[in-house]
């Protein structure tokens, strides 16, 4: 298997993307901050699949991170990140920096609204703007049919679907299941932060979230008894501090009062010392 380019300049990519679509080859996008792991992996197969050429993107994005966020120890390994791009056979690693792309006195953002002020929204006021407007770019600057995003971060891919069908943008929006360690964290690339004293903790999240589907698949639709389930287990771990446990439609990402009579998502964000983890499931009735 051949060595995937590594292009760090926007126009760069757009001209090899132009190049195939004259050849009539289909393009996927898996747009990543890099890092990579069995989640990503599995986006990237589905993309090789899917598609005749493939555009990993791997770009920590400034301006999805809050002032007190973690940018600046936000992990980064492009070797390791080459060699799992090459095992899968990807075509092109963009791998720009900041200046390439926000560094021409940069104006122009896009944001969701509504959906994007619910959830990991309320305490990251600045993160989907950041998101959809660099997704909106990768989009572009790849030309792709169709781009791959994780069920994992449920909000960004319902975000990104809502832009993608509000602009008319031509692309398919592929979302692909959460994919987990043996003991049911949602895999991420924040777990490195965890000491192994948090990391045996931070099962706390997907077991309180199996609770709760477990009742659900007994039949309860009660919101309050699904979202007082989940906190009961939080609660359980003392390393663990509950940001938000929500039952939400899963289109619009409002809050369910009372029964549940539609899909929806269950979503929680939960802090293990400092590090802030987030998993969900959809329950589709
Ligand atoms: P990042 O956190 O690197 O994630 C890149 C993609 O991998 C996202 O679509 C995410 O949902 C998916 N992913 C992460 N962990 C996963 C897991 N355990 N199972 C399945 N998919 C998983 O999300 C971002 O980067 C950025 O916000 C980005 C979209 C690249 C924009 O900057």
């Amino acid at each position: 298997m051949s060595k995937p380019q590594i292009i760090s300049n926007p126009a760069d990519v757009q001209k090899a993307a132009r190049e195939w679509k004259k050849e009539g080859l289909s393009i996927g996008l898996v747009p990543t901050m890099g890092y990579l792991h069995d989640g990503h992996r599995s986006l990237i197969h589905k993309a090789v699949e899917q598609n005749d050429r493939v555009i990993v993107s791997i770009f920590v994005n400034p301006i999805q991170f809050g002032p007190n966020e973690d940018l600046d120890n936000y992990p980064r390994d492009l070797e390791a990140d080459t060699a799992v791009c090459e095992s899968e056979g990807v075509d092109i690693i963009f791998h720009p920096e900041p200046k390439d792309m926000y560094g021409d006195h940069f104006l122009t953002h896009v944001e969701v609204d509504e959906i994007t002020k619910v959830l990991c929204g309320r305490s990251r006021p600045v993160h989907f703007k950041g998101v959809t407007t660099v997704v909106n770019k990768l989009m572009n600057i790849s030309k792709a049919d169709r781009a791959y995003f994780g069920q994992k971060d449920a909000q960004q891919l319902a975000v990104v679907k809502k832009m993608v069908k509000d602009l008319n943008i031509d692309i398919e929006v592929v979302g692909c299941p959460i994919v987990r360690e043996e003991d049911g964290l949602a895999k991420s690339s924040r777990n490195k932060y965890l000491s192994p004293e948090e990391r045996k903790a931070a099962v706390v999240l997907s077991r309180s979230l199996n609770r709760a589907h477990a009742l659900m698949d007994e039949g309860e639709r009660n919101a309050d008894k699904i979202r007082s389930t989940i906190s009961d287990e939080l609660s359980k771990e003392p390393l663990a501090d509950p940001e938000y446990v929500s039952v939400v439609d899963s289109e619009t990402l409002q809050d369910i009062k009372g029964d549940i009579n539609d899909p929806v998502l269950v979503a929680i964000a939960v802090r293990i010392g400092s590090t802030r983890l987030i998993d969900n499931f959809s329950f589709e009735l």
